[in-house]
Parts: C-alpha cells; structure tokens; sequence
C-alpha cells in the first residue's frame, strides 16, 4: 500500500523530442509510447495519485496534443489535469518554470516523463521535509555513471557536487555511483530560482546553482528504475514488467498479450513477447522478446525476435526482424524480407524482400 506523500500536486515533463527513439517518436511523444497497451506516462500518473498527488500539470513541448487528448482535464480519474507548451524547447528547468501559473504556492513532485520507476514517493517527501531543502533528487545506482550525471552527497543526504558525464579521473574508486533519477521534490522558492521564458537545464544549470547554497538533498534508494530513452531500454522495460520486477501484470513470467490480439493456434509466443491491442500473428509465426504494436500484423512463418515493431506494420510472410530492429508505424516489411539489426525502418516505408 502506497503512502500518502503530503505533495498534492506535479510537473510531469513530456516536452522533449525523444530523438533517440525515432521513428516511434516520429508519430507520439516519447511519453506516450505504449506499455502494456497503455501510454508509458499513464503508469507515472498513476504512481503519482496512489501517492497523493491530485493535481498534475503536463509540461508539453514536442506533439503535445496527443498528450492533451488522451487526458482531459482529468475528471474522470478524479484529478485536476492541466497543460503547459514550451514556446521553443526551455530545457528541464524552463519547462518547470513555464508550469508555475498552474501550481499552487507549495511543494511540487517533478517527474521526467521517460521513468519507469516503483521509488517511494512519499519518502523522498519526508526526506524533503527532514532537510528542509529547497529541491530533492532521487538517486539511483548505476554501474558505469559515465553516461550520466554523477551526484555526491554528505552523510546527512545533503548534495555536495554534480559531475555531468564523468571522465575515469574523476572518479574516486570505491564510491557508490548515484545518479540523478529523473524525480523531484521543488519548493516554491527553488522554482524562483528558476529565470523564466528562458532555456534552463535543472541539472546543469538549477541544481548547482541551488547546491552552492546548501539547499539541495537527494535520496538514494535501488528501487526499480529505468529511464526508456533508447529503444533498447524501451525494449528491456517491457521484459522487467514481464519478469515482475515492477508492478503492473498480474501474472509475472510469461507473454503479455492484448485481449483483443489475434493469435493464430499454430503461433509460437516467448515468454519474452508484447503483443499490442488489435495485432495479429499468424500461424507459424515466432514472436520472441518483441514489442509488437497496436495493429501490426505478423506474417504465417515469419520471426520477429529482440525487436520493437511499431503500429499498424506489416511483416510479410517468412520474413525475418531481429537483433534490435526498430520498425517506424506503418511500414511494411515484403515476405521473405530479412532485416538483422541494430537498425532501424522509417514510419511508413517499405522493405523489399532481398
Ligand atoms: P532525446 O532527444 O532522445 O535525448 O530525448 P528527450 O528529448 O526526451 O530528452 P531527455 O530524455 O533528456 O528528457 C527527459 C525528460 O524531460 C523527458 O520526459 C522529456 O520529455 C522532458 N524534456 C526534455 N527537454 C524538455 C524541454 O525542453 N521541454 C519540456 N517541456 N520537456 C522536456
């Protein structure tokens, strides 16, 4: 049972253009990309109000009306929903600031819209809280922070210093590696720190400038996370969600497969497959650690293995998809094709067979 947090209100940030993820992202925003026959964001918007949190503010950017019409104004799920658009891209920090019209004078949950993640909300509050800090960062440990921003704290969960991107130099051997992940906890007077109508990154640009000061704190904890920025990472965090790493399904183990999918008899499904809403798999056909998207089609004989296929594709018959390819929306793949990735095919081609 989840706790309530004490923080009734969100910024989550779904303005980016999600590039990495093309060409899924050609046709939704990166947060709207499914899980499970759901918008990947829908599981952050549940998170959150098991949590407390009652009202939300989308900070949109990138295609925001596919955003707007899936949500409302939250009525039906009894929150207060609301919208704000970048003008141009504001960076991390921009958009939080553009969502202040819509916040209340209070604490406010920040949330990147790419996390999947069971963290506790309601403790990194209280830790919050217990600090008196300005912001909060949750942290996470990784094995190799090269990639990412490092965070340093002080015994008390005070932040003493960010390294963006550490090069081997500047690590100190033995520490634990803990990144910023990718949720927060701002006060009001952390958000006016925040220069508005301008780009702004929270972690190069707020943060430091809030740290300087004593006034951030973060969290660790090695809840389940991942961010879902790169179709492999989209691909892995449907295979934790199969595995029952994080909530979600009610039967961990095996393939996930829509109601309303059709699946020939004569099919063979891993336990590694996401069948989407409305696909259908033929007979002969072998689906392996796959997402497959709303509407696709699976050819009699074909093999889709380790790949992510977008909506409303067509895999010919007998062909052949693996190794991390990523099929855009709509393309058609000929019978017979072979298409060994990493790579990708773009929203509405089409491949021939060879
Ligand atoms: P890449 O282009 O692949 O790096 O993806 P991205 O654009 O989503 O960037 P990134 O993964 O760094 O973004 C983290 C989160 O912040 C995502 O949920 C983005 O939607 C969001 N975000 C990033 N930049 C902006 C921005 O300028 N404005 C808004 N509103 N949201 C942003």
């Amino acid at each position: 049972m989840t706790r309530d947090a004490g923080v009734s209100q969100a910024v989550i940030l779904v303005g980016g253009q999600g590039t990495r993820m093309r060409p899924l992202t050609d046709t939704l925003p990166k947060p709207m990309l499914s899980l499970m026959g759901l918008p990947f964001v829908e599981r952050q918007v549940d998170h959150l109000q098991r949590a407390g949190v009652r009202r939300i503010v989308f900070s949109c950017g990138y295609r925001p009306r596919e955003i707007e019409e899936y949500f409302g104004d939250g009525t039906s799920r009894g929150l207060e929903m609301g919208y704000v658009v970048d003008p141009e891209p504001l960076g991390t920090a921009g958009a939080i600031a553009n969502a202040e019209d819509l916040l209340d004078d209070a604490d406010v949950f920040v949330l990147n819209g790419d996390i999947l993640t069971d963290l506790d909300l309601a403790a990194l509050a209280d830790h919050h809280r217990g600090l008196g800090a300005e912001a909060t960062i949750a942290l996470t440990p990784v094995d190799d922070p090269s990639a990412f921003g490092l965070v340093r704290t002080d015994a008390d969960g005070r932040v003493t210093e960010f390294v963006e991107k550490p090069g081997a130099d500047e690590l100190i051997p033995g520490e634990p590696y803990r990144i910023n992940a990718g949720t927060y906890v701002l006060t009001p007077g952390a958000r006016a720190a925040i220069p508005r109508g301008e780009q702004v990154s929270i972690e190069r640009d707020t943060f430091p400038l809030l740290a300087a000061r004593g006034g951030v704190g973060a969290l660790a904890s090695d809840c389940y996370w991942r961010d879902i920025g790169t179709p492999a990472s989209y691909l892995d965090a449907h295979l934790d969600v199969l595995a029952g790493d994080v909530g979600f399904i009610d039967s961990p183990g095996q393939a996930w497969v829509a109601p309303d999918a059709r699946v020939d008899a004569a099919a063979a499904i891993d336990a590694g497959a996401c069948v989407g809403p409305g696909a259908a798999i033929g007979p002969g056909a072998r689906v392996g650690s796959c997402v497959i998207g709303a509407g696709a089609s699976i050819g009699a004989d074909a093999v889709v293995e380790g790949s992510v296929i977008g909506r409303d594709v067509t895999v010919g018959d007998g062909a052949r998809v693996s190794d991390l390819v990523v099929v855009g929306d709509g393309a058609a793949i000929a019978p017979g094709a072979v298409i060994t990735g990493p790579t990708s095919v773009a929203t509405g081609a089409t491949v021939p067979a060879a």
